[in-house]
């Protein structure tokens, strides 16, 4: 195996301790075997240096097929609604395909487009946080009550999908993120195929309905687009399922990991709370400190080099996040979390042409989020046993996180 050579660690993200806790390994292997290869081919890259150059290398890309193990270890069933549905994601293409779509979509995302939706994040954030009020629990998951639904909510708005199916679009969506997991079995792919093409179905729905009349929505601006450039129906539908899944699994395991930073810190809480002006280097923090997607994949489409090592055709590589926003080299005293650190080069939204269209929005969703939430406690600690992380390696995410609100 090239790039592996023996005694040296490598990464094992079938490790549970490795899901539990990524950071004991990622440092091992960023220190001592940054850039290596393990017994299925894939190559791991852990040093912030690699991970940018990787990134945004043109010899790079996001497009799967040009994997060579993609017939063997396709991630999605054959032919099936989500892989067709994936393959027509920005998300999955590259150069003049994925520009096209990327310029179609981001004009739904523009400076001004994601400042117009600050009231529906208010709203979502005020009703959630009046209910929790409500109830003054000496006990609260905060997951389950505000960083799962608020994000929901809030992309759902912002789509113009009916609310009343929330409860239908979480569960799909989840299922959906799941068959993404590098580590993902036959069965939870089924099921995403099903959930697919239930959102789908779903989405053509919204869409048809926004034909006849438009709304103030994405949907709705993306007919517009279509009016002048040619998206299929297909394509349309696709780029929304892709909105919809990006755009609130990260911003739930934001939320939660950054109330569990603030919970485990209470001095960079209190420093937070006593300066509000803060909060937009306390956001970029708990997004370096926790990396929600905790691996960023890129396929080489030609020989490269990255960390000395020489990767051929064809090879997938994962740059790991959370190796390279801990790197020593770029960040000092890189274990620690400081609501203040500047400057905080992270690599959590990626890089290059596929940099996070929707990082503008996770942020103002954060600045509403942890505004409101540090507004309505004088302070919280974590409950005992109450930290429960996902089992999943790319989105890391808490399951449950039961904080001990001061009332
Ligand atoms: C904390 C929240 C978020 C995180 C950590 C995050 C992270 C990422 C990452 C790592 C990528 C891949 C970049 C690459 O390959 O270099 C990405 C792409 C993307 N994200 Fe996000 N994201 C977040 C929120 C959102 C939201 C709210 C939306 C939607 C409105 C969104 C929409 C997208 C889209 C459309 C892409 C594909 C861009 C492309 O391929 O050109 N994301 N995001």
């Amino acid at each position: 195996m090239s790039g592996a050579t023996e005694n040296l660690p490598t990464l094992d993200l079938r490790d549970a301790a490795f899901r539990q806790d990524p950071y004991p390994a990622l440092a091992r292997v960023r220190a001592e075997n940054p850039v290596h290869q393990d017994a299925l081919g894939i190559w791991y890259v852990t040093r912030h240096a690699d991970v940018t150059a990787a990134l945004k290398h043109p010899r790079l890309g996001r497009d799967l097929r040009q994997w060579m193990g993609y017939a063997m270890l396709r991630p999605y069933l054959a032919d099936s609604p989500l892989e067709r549905c994936v393959e027509q994601w920005m998300f999955s293409l590259d150069g003049a395909e994925h520009a096209r779509l990327r310029k179609l979509v981001a004009r739904a995302f523009t400076p001004r487009a994601v400042a117009a939706m600050r009231a529906s994040i208010e709203q979502a954030a005020d009703e959630l946080i009046a209910e929790i009020e409500a109830a003054r629990p000496s006990e609260l998951d905060i997951v389950s009550s505000f960083a799962t639904p608020l994000p929901v909510r809030v992309i759902a708005r912002v789509l113009g999908l009916p609310l009343e199916t929330y409860d239908d679009l979480k569960e799909w969506s989840t299922t959906l993120a799941l068959a993404l997991e590098p580590t993902s079995r036959r069965r939870h792919r089924e099921a995403a195929s099903a959930a697919a093409e239930a959102l789908m179905t779903r989405l053509r729905e919204t869409v048809a309905s926004r034909r006849e009349s438009r709304a103030d929505d994405v949907v709705s601006l993306l007919l517009a687009a279509e009016d002048g450039d040619a998206l299929t129906e297909d394509e349309l539908v696709s780029q929304l399922v892709l909105l919809f899944v990006a755009g609130h699994e990260t911003t739930t395991s934001l939320i939660g990991s950054g109330m569990l930073a603030l919970a485990r810190h209470p001095d960079e809480q209190r420093r937070l709370r006593d300066d509000p002006s803060l909060g937009p280097s306390a956001i970029e923090e708990m997004l370096r400190y926790e990396s929600p997607a905790n691996t960023v994949a890129r396929v080489v489409y030609e020989e490269v080099s990255i960390g000395g090592q020489r990767i051929g055709e064809g090879q997938m590589m994962l740059c790991m996040t959370g190796g390279a926003n801990r790197d020593p080299d770029v960040f000092v005293d890189p274990e620690r979390f400081d609501v203040g650190r500047s400057p905080n080069p992270h690599v959590s939204f990626g890089g290059g042409v596929h940099f996070c269209l929707g990082a503008p929005l996770a942020r103002l969703e954060a600045q509403v989020c942890f505004e409101r939430l540090l507004r309505a406690f004088r302070g919280f600690d974590v409950a005992p046993g109450g930290v429960e992380w996902r089992d999943y390696v790319n989105l890391r995410s808490l399951d449950s996180l039961v904080l001990r609100p001061e009332w």
